[in-house]
């Protein structure tokens, strides 16, 4: 079996209100194969950007930490690297695809420029062998004319066009891993399912390994192998991908399953998990998603649950389904 190109072994990521610690990611851990693309999924604020940005080590310092736990690409540690020594594996090992497309591309200047200049600084490439690779990687894309793309600014571009330009950047120096945090979430259903294909493809062709950050499970099941389901700063089953589609073991993972539209059969109205997830900081004692399930027990009230492995690629987090209710 291939080595993990990434290891996240019981990652803690802490924010710091006002003087307390709010702790927004519990012992989370994960490993990333070559060539495999693993999807991270939960609601809105259950803390997926949060691990994103600590993976890539880009959390506002002043106020968020790492507490706990290590990610080690190829066994190098990256929580204990200089500033320094991250800027030469961002882009260059690790690249990442934001949320927000038009927040991180400059809007001051042309596309042609914003994908040069990482070549230039992590392939020690000349200003005129940058163009031509740039070129060459937004043909990748299947951006249309690159040549002209190269001379554009990001508001001339579509909302499709631009996440296939934030792709191309993100691609541009052959990354070991790719980490795409809603990528498809702006887009239309057609455009989503070209950018979904793209990525499928650049990843098999390059032999990436791609983390795919979103709250659709749908987007999940086009392009991923194995899920890691997130719930409240924690990781609350992990499976393969027809698993979890067929046989839902959290509570948290069916009410997903049952909030997608193709799947609901109960009626005109889609389901919705009821309630909120928690947020960080909130004391509770027992099962972070008590509140919301329908099958809670004065023991999930009591004690938290801990990630129960049941083979190789399944665990869960739930007394019910792991049988030790
Ligand atoms: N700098 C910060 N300080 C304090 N709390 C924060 C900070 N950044 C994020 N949070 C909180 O941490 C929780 C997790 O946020 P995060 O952005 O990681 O969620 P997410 O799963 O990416 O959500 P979404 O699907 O909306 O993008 C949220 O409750 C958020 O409000
Ligand atoms: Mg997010």
């Amino acid at each position: 079996m291939a080595e993990a190109v990434l290891k996240i072994k019981n990652l803690c990521v802490d924010f710091l209100d006002d003087h307390t610690i709010v702790p927004a990611v519990s012992d989370l851990s994960i490993d990333i194969f070559p060539g495999e693309t693993v999807g991270l999924v939960g609601e809105s604020g259950c803390g997926k950007s949060t691990t994103s940005l600590a993976i890539m080590r880009l959390l506002d310092t002043n106020n968020a930490r790492i507490s706990k736990g290590s990610i080690e690409l190829h066994g190098q540690d990256l929580t204990k690297l200089s500033e320094k020594e991250m800027q030469r594996i961002r882009g260059k090992e690790i690249s990442m695809i934001f949320q927000e497309p038009m927040t991180s591309l400059n809007p001051v200047y042309t596309i042609g420029r914003q994908l040069t200049e990482g070549i230039v600084l992590h392939q020690g490439v000349s200003q005129k062998e940058a163009e031509t690779i740039a070129i060459d990687m937004l043909q990748k894309v299947d951006i249309p004319r690159p040549e002209i793309m190269m001379k554009s600014y990001p508001f001339e571009l579509s909302g499709g066009m631009r996440q296939r330009v934030m792709i191309a950047i993100a691609l541009s120096c052959n990354p070991k891993i790719l980490i795409a945090d809603e990528p498809t979430t702006a887009l239309d259903v057609t455009v989503q399912a070209q950018i979904l294909d793209l990525m499928n493809s650049l990843r098999d062709e390059l032999q990436m390994a791609v983390i795919l950050i979103t709250h659709d499970l749908g987007v999940v099941a086009e392009i991923c192998k194995y899920v890691y389901v997130m719930y409240a700063g924690q990781i609350v089953e992990t499976a393969a991908i027809d698993d979890l589609l067929n046989d839902p073991l959290h509570p948290y993972t069916q009410g997903l399953l049952n909030s997608m539209p193709d799947r609901w059969q109960g009626g005109d109205r889609l389901y919705n998990i009821p309630g909120t997830v928690p947020l960080p900081g909130t004391e509770i004692k027992g099962c972070k998603f008590a509140d919301r399930c329908e099958y809670c027990t004065e023991k999930c009230r009591q004690a938290p649950p801990p990630l129960v492995r049941l083979d190789e690629h399944r665990s869960v987090r739930c007394f019910r389904s792991a049988g030790t209710q």
